[in-house]
């Protein structure tokens, strides 16, 4: 999907998207528009839910096109367990495999790399003292490769997120989402939708990469983890 704020006078007919976002505002009496309820929640899904989960795909397709064994592991359970169906809400827990592929696609590129926090009073953590104000960045990309937690951290492992190995992941170790109070609101319906769409694509096409490639997260940017310059596969059908 290709959507732009840009299009937001477009008209109906030619952009459907933005006369959708436009209905979002309500007009005053006096010419003022102002944002509905249904503009936060578009908002939130839009800007917080949309590039996330497309930038996690993005980095787990482009993993799978890079570990031949485990793209075909995927697609062996895919096929077993869906037999030619398209896969429901009722399938996701006869396919684990999708779930831990696309969680370790997530530590090795956290779609939100960096977030922070700022100390409501002073406080000393670990012998730092924070004044009041001061911020914190939490940086899941350099977190999700400490080797205390992760045994060769670099190497794409879907093992490391079995139900047994989890569970045995240090606390904090592993943040995607965020922590505690402002954990993402959207975590559940994240890993529901993105193995989904994992399994919905991997039932029906093939990814090979486009060879001479320079495939780099741009990490200058404070939005979703993008690659630098784009991905480019080649796309078959199955
Ligand atoms: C793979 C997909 C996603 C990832 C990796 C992700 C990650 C995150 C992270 C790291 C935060 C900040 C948490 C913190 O500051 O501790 C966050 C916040 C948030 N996310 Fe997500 N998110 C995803 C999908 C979604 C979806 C699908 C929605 C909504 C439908 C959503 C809505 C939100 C909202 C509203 C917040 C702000 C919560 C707050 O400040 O209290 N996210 N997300």
């Amino acid at each position: 999907m290709n959507f732009s704020l840009r299009s937001l006078n477009a008209t109906e007919a030619s952009y459907p998207l933005a006369s959708a976002w436009n209905s979002f505002y309500r007009r005053e009496p006096d010419g003022n528009r102002h944002r509905t309820e249904n503009y936060k929640a578009a908002s939130i899904h839009f800007r917080s839910g949309h590039e996330t989960t497309a930038v996690a795909l993005t980095w787990t397709w482009y993993l799978l096109t890079q570990h031949r064994e485990i793209y075909q592991q995927l697609q062996r359970e895919v096929d077993s367990v869906l037999e030619g169906r398209v896969p429901t809400y009722q399938d996701m827990a006869r396919l684990p495999y999708c779930l831990q592929v696309f969680k370790e696609a997530m530590r090795l590129y956290p779609p939100v790399p960096v977030f922070s926090r700022a100390a409501l009073h002073d406080i000393v953590i670990n012998n730092y003292l924070l004044r009041q104000g001061q911020a914190v960045f939490l940086a899941p990309y350099t977190l999700h490769r400490r080797t205390d937690s992760f045994l060769d951290p670099e190497r794409f492992d879907p093992e490391r997120f079995s139900e047994a190995n989890e569970q045995r992941l240090p606390r904090g170790a592993y943040l995607p989402f965020g922590e505690d109070s402002r954990i993402c609101i959207g975590k559940h319906f994240a890993l529901l939708e993105g193995p989904l769409l994992l399994a919905t694509l991997a039932q029906r096409v093939t990814f090979e990469l486009v060879p001479g490639q320079h495939i780099v997260p741009d990490l200058r940017k404070t939005a979703a983890l993008r690659p630098s310059h784009g991905i480019k596969v080649i796309v078959r059908r199955r």
